[in-house]
């Protein structure tokens, strides 16, 4: 496990997009892994950037969605989807045929679901995974459990969730109740992984998921066992740690 803490939310976003572009530089038809959320906008801003200044290309890069809403389809702008072509998609050169999200208005979510892994295996596995993480230390959707769901799955949001989303809801009432989110297998098995935090609402977490045990209740503890993982943290989202790990 790697600890990165930056000063601020601009130099967490800069790291972590460094690390996107080395990984598409390296190996220019990776998978990706990909997340939504406040915290890797700027991320997705810094790469298209790097795009539009100096030609990261990602006319060979998959990327794989860890999560959408049940219930919003693809032009629903609270939608995942919607969120991903706006901030990120359009604005590269990905090929449309190359960018997976579950399908939050699939009639049948565990057949949608069972697709989704098929499809990840069938491009051989997930190369780069990033993540944020939620105050209750979920990671995708994975919320806090008495077990770990292994592959994709539907799940309930949890109300401190529901709660957290709101805001980007005209109120609490609209924020969906369940999603089709990856698993912990699926994260687990990502060659390597990239958790970002930022701001001291994600503190207890980040303590949780590094100093805690590891535990469903506290599900992004489960990267402890990661053979490749790296936090990305801002000095805020690092202030519960312990000094020998800072
Ligand atoms: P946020 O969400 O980036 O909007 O804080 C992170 C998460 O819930 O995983």
């Amino acid at each position: 496990m790697r600890i990165l803490i930056t000063t601020n939310y601009e130099e967490m976003s800069i790291e972590a997009a460094k690390i996107v572009a080395g990984q598409i530089y390296l190996k220019p038809a990776s998978v990706l892994g990909l997340a939504t959320g406040s915290t890797p906008l700027k991320m997705y801003e810094n790469l298209i950037a790097v795009h539009k200044t100096i030609g990261l290309d990602f006319s060979q890069v998959t990327t794989f969605n860890l999560d959408e809403y049940i219930g919003l389809s693809a032009d629903n702008p609270q939608s995942y989807h919607y969120f991903m072509y706006e901030n990120f998609f359009k604005q590269i050169n990905i090929r449309r045929e190359n960018i997976f999200i579950p399908d939050g208005t699939a009639e049948d979510i565990f057949a949608e679901s069972k697709n989704y892994d098929a499809l990840i295996e069938s491009k051989g596995g997930i190369d780069l995974q990033i993540l944020g993480i939620g105050q209750n230390a979920h990671i995708g959707f994975n919320e806090p459990d008495i077990k770990f769901e292994a592959t994709t799955h539907k799940v309930k949001l949890d109300d401190e969730t529901i709660s957290a989303n709101s805001r980007f809801f005209k109120n609490v009432d609209e924020v969906p109740k369940f999603a089709i989110s990856m698993g912990i297998k699926n994260i687990m098995l990502a060659r390597r992984v990239v958790l970002l935090a930022n701001g001291k609402n994600k503190a207890a977490a980040v303590y949780k998921a590094l100093c805690g045990s590891v535990t469903p209740e506290a599900p992004a503890s489960i990267l402890q066992l990661h053979q490749d993982a790296t936090f990305i943290l801002d000095k805020e989202a690092a202030a519960d740690l312990p000094q020998d790990l800072k």
